[in-house]
């Protein structure tokens, strides 16, 4: 490696090593900085620019639209693959053959029973709870049920850890639904594989036999594989930032369920579907919303558009975009809502105050119209996305250990009070 990066400050020169990855992207290292300056920090808000780590796990690029696991296209695996493959290939780095898929997936299903007190601590959120906090908070309780799973790192109990949260997740995330809905609880069936059972943990009625519709079963298949992982987006970071102190792989996956949580984020499906009813509700003029999202000083954004890495169209988008048409026809669905958010694209797309920031639909601009025709309340649109994403943390946690990474704790540019004197309240003003 002959490149160097070069910083010249306060008429001193520094180099620094240039690392280049295996999709030519550059990074110069600035991990001596400090150190070789006296105390010199970068500032990046928003970590605009900032590599936070490296990954062999997913390819992203966001100008060309493509995305890749373990160097596969995002668009092979959604289409030739399951749900359960393509976690085995994100989290281990190769597609499995037969007998190790075999092995993983009886390894995940005898992890599927979660324990029966997880109940009363359900008992005790409010029915209207939203399922999100109340999987965060499930999800985090499983370390106080499985306590020898935190602080172990070998690949064996990595692997111990990884299929019993790959067994336990999908019902606690159909529990959070179940509350919700005012239903008895279910258990898993480790009959059907890996998808069928969390549409049987979802859908299932206790006085009707349940069978996946395969149109369904095909779409949420496919939703998942697009929301497995991608990169180090916000939810990722934290968990992987969580997990850098050591916490437990069930402590980290909490904390990535909230951060998951917010509009700016996963939230945005359930966001998506709201604004959408807006608009229908408003009289149906996209314009004004466009309007309304062009104004610095209206709060309202176009929820579903923009992206932090694409700067181009979402290779999800475009898939699942298609998806929702082939859903919405074969199930029969007429949604008003399809029709908004066609008109909406149409419109932000021939914008120039959109076309000038690079503003396209992202993933979660039409799968929140998938999951609405699947039967499935808004309020569980996120907690899908953190099924589908589960695997994503788990792998980018195991990777973040395997490379021995240091606890991540970023600096910060202080810019409060200087030194002052503390007087007694008596004499205070
Ligand atoms: N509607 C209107 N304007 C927008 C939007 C939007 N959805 N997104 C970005 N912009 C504008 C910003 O106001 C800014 O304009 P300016 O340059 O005049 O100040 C410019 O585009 C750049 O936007 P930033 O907010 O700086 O971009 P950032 O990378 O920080 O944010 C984000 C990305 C959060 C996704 C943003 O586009 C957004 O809020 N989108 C709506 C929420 C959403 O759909 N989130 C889901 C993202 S996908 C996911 O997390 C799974």
């Amino acid at each position: 490696m002959s490149e160097i990066g070069v910083f010249e400050f306060q008429g001193k020169r520094y180099e620094f090593p240039v690392e280049i990855g295996t999709e030519n992207e550059i990074a110069i290292d600035i991990s001596k900085l400090r150190s070789k300056t006296g105390g010199v920090i970068t500032l990046d808000p928003g970590y605009k620019n900032t590599g936070s780590c490296k990954s062999a796990i997913t390819f992203l690029d966001g100008e060309k639209g493509i995305l890749r696991h373990r160097g596969y296209p995002i668009e092979d695996l959604a289409k030739r693959s399951n749900f359960l493959e393509v976690a085995y290939l994100v989290i281990f780095g190769d597609l499995p053959n037969k007998e190790e898929f075999e092995k993983f997936e009886a390894d995940v299903k005898k992890n599927s029973m979660v324990n029966e007190e997880i109940k009363d601590i359900l008992d005790g959120f409010p029915r209207a709870a939203h399922p999100m906090g109340v999987l965060s908070s499930l999800t985090g309780a499983l370390t106080a049920f499985h306590p020898r799973h935190a602080g172990m790192y070998s690949e064996e109990e990595m692997y111990n850890s990884i299929t019993k949260i790959l067994g336990k997740f999908p019902v606690l995330a159909a529990w959070s639904h179940s509350k919700n809905e005012g239903l008895p609880l279910s258990y898993s069936d480790n009959s059907l594989d890996y998808v069928e059972n969390i549409l049987m943990l979802m859908f299932k009625i206790p006085t009707t036999k349940y069978e996946a519709n395969p149109i369904i079963k095909k779409a949420i298949e496919e939703l998942l594989i697009l929301h497995l992982d991608h990169e180090q987006n916000c939810s990722t970071s934290t968990v992987r930032l969580v997990g850098s102190s050591h916490a437990s792989l069930f402590a980290s996956i909490s904390s990535g369920v909230s951060a998951l949580w917010g509009p700016m984020h996963g939230g945005a499906n359930q966001a998506v579907i709201e604004m959408l009813e807006e608009i229908i509700e408003d009289g149906g003029d996209v314009d004004k919303f466009i309007k309304r999202a062009k104004d610095k000083n209206d709060l309202f954004r176009l929820m579903g558009f923009g992206h932090r890495v694409y700067k181009n169209f979402d290779p999800r988008a475009l898939i699942i975009k298609e998806s929702a048409k082939a859903v919405l026809n074969e199930l029969g669905v007429v949604d008003p809502a399809l029709k908004v958010a066609k008109h909406l694209e149409e419109a932000a797309l021939s914008d120039p105050y959109f076309i000038d920031r690079k503003l396209f639909p992202n993933v979660d601009f039409y799968s929140g119209i998938i999951y609405r025709a699947l039967g499935i309340r808004v309020e569980m649109f996120t907690v899908m996305f953190a099924i589908g994403r589960l695997p994503g943390w788990i792998a980018q946690w195991r990777e973040m250990h395997l490379n021995k990474e240091p606890i991540g704790r970023p600096r910060q540019l202080y810019i409060g009070v200087n030194e002052r004197k503390c007087v007694p309240m008596s004499k205070r003003k």
